[in-house]
């Protein structure tokens, strides 16, 4: 038996969507533990590229049976498309895709509130992306939200509509906003609850069944380690817990059924929306960046902030996830620059630190170490021997300063641009 967990060791957009579907070539259950239609992981696919923001990234594998938990906030408009999308392109989710039923639903409320808030003076403005992910869990937190399993009974449905909407009246009228009327919400879900159902299982005994008969099981971060509400650079943060512990919480497991937790990271950094990023990189290499990597969001498609890879970040990450290896991705982004640039330290009010001050970002300072850059493509290298010794060097400076392995290199968008140097479910 294994079970992995891949998170993000970063601000999200790591990669997670190329590296979860990587695995689960030999991945029999693919499970998303948090977050919503806020994410966008990415495929690529031949010649195509897909996007999935709601299902399980390894549901172009048709053996895999791909759970979303109890953690996630889901909107059935978007669900649902999603699936019609894929079966358009041949891929088959029957039989094969549940939703949990203890899953709370975005509602029509969720998205219009978030878009409020975004375009308010008066609020903090986080650069949320708008998808109704925060008021969704605040709904759940205030054990007002509406669950899938609740769509069996409309009775009930109408009932916690009713009571969401009364909670929610006040501030949406001093935000200027117009709630949709109670009966437009229920006809609406009403409309999408037979194809919901169709697919709500208790996708936590469904795990554990899968664990049981010793199967291969990937659980698929979202975001990433620093927006996590929790552990990352809060209020500027996302709602849901994306650290490797999410995936017990989300997906509806013990700790002691984890085997393996992998971290991603690119080889530099990336930030959408708003809050701290010291490493970020206001001129021309933060352009290149931008433009070598395609840094623009997925779901958004807000040009992200780009900046040098920040190894205290990654320490960080390495200890609130307990990450046993490291996928890095993206390096062929950093070919043709003459010197990479990476942040080892921060000074502090407080002095120098090797650790990350995350309540202190706005005020600390990167240290820099620069290592020397490499001008070959590494789009077809396929083993680390193929890399210039440069790029070699990089990725060991990397583990070392982390203290955690490479397990994978990606050195390009598709599938076979991939280095693998150890078997997470090994
Ligand atoms: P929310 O999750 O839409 O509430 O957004 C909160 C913060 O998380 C904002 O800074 C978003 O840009 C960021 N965020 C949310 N989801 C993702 C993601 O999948 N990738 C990168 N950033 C994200």
């Amino acid at each position: 038996m294994s079970a992995v967990v891949i998170v993000g060791a970063q601000w999200g957009d790591e990669g997670k969507g190329k590296i979860v579907d990587l695995y689960t070539e030999t991945a029999d259950v693919v499970v998303r533990y948090a977050g919503g239609p806020n994410a966008g992981h990415t495929l690529v696919v031949g010649p195509d590229k897909i996007v999935l923001r709601l299902v399980p990234s390894g549901v172009l594998r048709p053996r895999a049976r791909c759970l979303m938990g109890q953690g996630m906030v889901v909107d059935p408009g978007v669900l649902l498309g999603e699936i019609d999308a894929l079966a358009a392109r041949g891929v088959d989710t029957s039989g094969r895709l549940f939703l949990s039923d203890r899953a709370h639903l975005i509602l029509p409320h969720h998205p219009l509130v978030d878009g409020l808030r975004e375009a308010s003076a008066a609020s903090t403005k986080i650069g949320t992306t708008k998808r109704g992910i925060g008021p969704a869990y605040e709904d759940k937190a205030a054990r007002r939200g509406l669950r899938v399993g609740d769509l069996r009974d409309l009775g009930r449905v109408r009932a916690l509509v009713e009571r969401a909407l009364a909670a929610w009246a006040p501030s949406v009228a001093a935000l200027g906003g117009e709630l949709p009327s109670v009966e437009a919400v229920v006809d609406g879900l009403a409309a999408v609850a037979p194809r919901l159902l169709a697919i709500a299982a208790d996708t936590s005994a469904l795990l554990d069944e899968a664990i049981r008969a010793g199967q291969r099981v990937l659980l698929e971060g979202a975001q990433g380690t620093l927006l996590d509400l929790d552990h990352g650079t809060y209020p500027f943060v996302t709602s849901s817990s994306a650290v490797a512990g999410g995936a017990c919480v989300g997906a509806g497991i013990g700790p002691t059924r984890i085997t393996r937790t992998i971290g991603i990271t690119k080889g530099y950094t990336t930030r959408v929306g708003e809050g701290p990023f010291p490493t970020e990189l206001d001129d021309d290499v933060g352009e290149r960046l931008r433009v070598a990597g395609g840094e623009f969001g997925s779901v958004t498609g807000r040009p992200r902030r780009t900046g040098w890879l920040d190894l205290p970040a990654l320490r960080y990450a390495a200890r609130v996830n307990g990450l046993d290896g490291l996928a890095i991705t993206k390096l062929d982004v950093l070919t043709g620059l003459d010197e990479v640039r990476v942040c080892v330290a921060y000074d502090t009010p407080r002095g120098r630190t090797r650790d990350l001050p995350v309540d202190d970002l706005e005020v600390a300072t990167p240290v820099y170490e620069a290592l020397p850059g490499w001008t070959e493509a590494l789009g077809e290298a396929r083993a680390l021997a193929a890399l210039p010794e440069t790029a070699r060097a990089y990725v060991r400076f990397v583990e070392a300063a982390v203290g955690v392995p490479a397990f994978l290199l990606s050195v390009g968008p598709r599938r076979d641009q991939t280095i693998l140097l150890a078997d997470a479910f090994a």
